[in-house]
């Protein structure tokens, strides 16, 4: 059974002009994948994040998460179904200033109420997986922007979510620091299996996917997979955008 289904999706924001920001795109998500979202400024991108995030509700057509449909539930459940199969990773890092690194990280377990001990030996685990393990007594404003970046994703997936949903992780970050944290995300998916749709405008990260799918007007666009090779898969992803077309801001955050 595919992770994510996305049937029919349409989604119109009412108002004086009503905007059709989404247009009845279907994709699907299988367990594993690590899928790129790509298209022009505007084309519906965070829409389509935020509608799976349950963060909004779509005007028609459904999603579907492990087969369930997180728009059919109740505000508390809604709420549930977010914090336990969902992780996300935002371009503004969102951790809280006042806490350490380990305590942002844990952030999750504590709301469960998870054993002190098995929250320790999770942290250890990913910390040193993510290599951020020496700042774990730091508070964020002690560390760089690719420390908190790599802080924000143990967050995500320490309770090992269904799906983690990142929009421009490698947004505010300089190519090294944009790196480690490609690095990061696409070892997470390699070797924990870990289920990620990630929205980017940079082609270097969308080139870390197996498959990047294309959107365009609120539509389905194309999608192209990822061979055995990267640099040629960054080739191709360059080529579909400049197919795609777009404005400056798409171009200007492309880094060689
Ligand atoms: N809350 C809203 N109310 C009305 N229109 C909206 C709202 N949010 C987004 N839109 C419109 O829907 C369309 C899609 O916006 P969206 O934010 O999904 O684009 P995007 O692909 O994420 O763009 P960017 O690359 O600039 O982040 C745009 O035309 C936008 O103006
Ligand atoms: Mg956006």
């Amino acid at each position: 059974m595919s992770i994510l289904q996305v049937r029919h999706l349409t989604k119109i924001y009412e108002g004086k002009i009503a905007q059709t920001a989404l247009d009845n795109i279907s994709f699907s998500i299988e367990k594993e994948e690590f899928v790129g979202i790509m298209g022009p400024s505007g084309s519906g991108k965070t829409t389509l994040l935020n509608l799976i995030a349950t963060i909004d509700q779509p005007t028609s057509g459904e999603i579907l998460i492990n087969g369930k449909n997180p728009h059919h539930l109740n505000r508390k459940d809604t709420a549930l179904f977010r914090r336990h199969e969902l992780g996300f990773v935002f371009q503004h890092y969102n951790l809280l200033d006042t806490l350490t690194v380990e305590e942002n990280i844990v952030l999750p377990l504590t709301l469960d109420g998870e054993q002190v001990e098995e929250m320790d030996k999770k942290v250890t685990y990913l910390a040193k997986k993510l290599g951020i393990e020496q700042i774990l007594g730091k508070r964020t404003y002690e560390i760089s922007g690719g420390q908190m970046q790599r802080t924000a994703i143990a967050r995500a997936i320490i309770h090992e979510p269904s799906l983690i949903l990142a929009d421009e992780p490698t947004g505010n970050l300089d190519s090294k620091a944009s790196k480690d944290v490609m690095d990061t995300l696409s070892s997470l998916n390699k070797e924990e299996g870990a289920t990620t749709l990630m929205v980017t405008h940079d082609p270097v990260a969308a080139s870390y996917c197996n498959r990047v799918i294309f959107i365009k007007d609120g539509k389905l666009y194309n999608e192209i997979y990822c061979g055995e090779n990267r640099q040629t898969f960054y080739q191709k992803i360059i080529d579909m955008l400049s197919l795609l077309g777009g404005n400056s801001h798409d171009l200007s955050t492309i880094r060689l």
